[in-house]
């Protein structure tokens, strides 16, 4: 199973600024997304509380082979993220819809980017679906 975890005011993708994060809903993005890989489960979470994004990444240290986090602004905030993701030891792909680097240069550095396996910014939602082909080709 992967965890796809989203951080703070990713529960608004579709209207929240479509001219940077497109149109559409991730509720149905994502069941588009659970169809193109049926041999993997995926369980989507969603929070706008740091602490819960860090439960979420303890409980798929349990239950999941591999997380994609898209944490949104703790990205580039979050010790406490990073270091959740490091303790559970499992491999994760930071994923951003926009490309943060083209933006304003405090989105330019992330806490999470050293212990991911892998970046991928500004594919838009596609992010996650070449996040979930990685790790469903690498990962059990
Ligand atoms: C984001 C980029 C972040 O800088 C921003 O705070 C977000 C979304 C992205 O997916 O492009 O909320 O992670």
């Amino acid at each position: 199973m992967i965890y796809i975890i989203n951080g703070p005011n990713l529960n608004l993708l579709g209207t929240r600024e479509p001219e940077i994060y497109g149109s559409e809903q991730f509720e149905l993005f994502f069941e588009k997304l659970q169809q193109q890989f049926p041999e993997t489960k995926l369980e989507y979470l969603q929070s706008n509380i740091e602490g819960e994004l860090v439960n979420f990444i303890q409980e798929a240290g349990k239950k999941a082979t591999a997380i994609v986090i898209n944490a949104a602004a703790y990205s580039h905030t979050s010790v406490a993220i990073a270091d959740a993701i490091k303790a559970v030891a499992l491999p994760a792909i930071e994923v951003h819809i926009s490309n943060i680097y083209s933006r304003e240069s405090f989105r330019h550095h992330s806490y999470l980017s050293a212990v991911c396996i892998a970046v991928i910014s500004g594919c838009g939602l596609d992010g996650y679906r070449l996040a979930i082909d990685h790790l469903s080709k690498t990962q059990q």
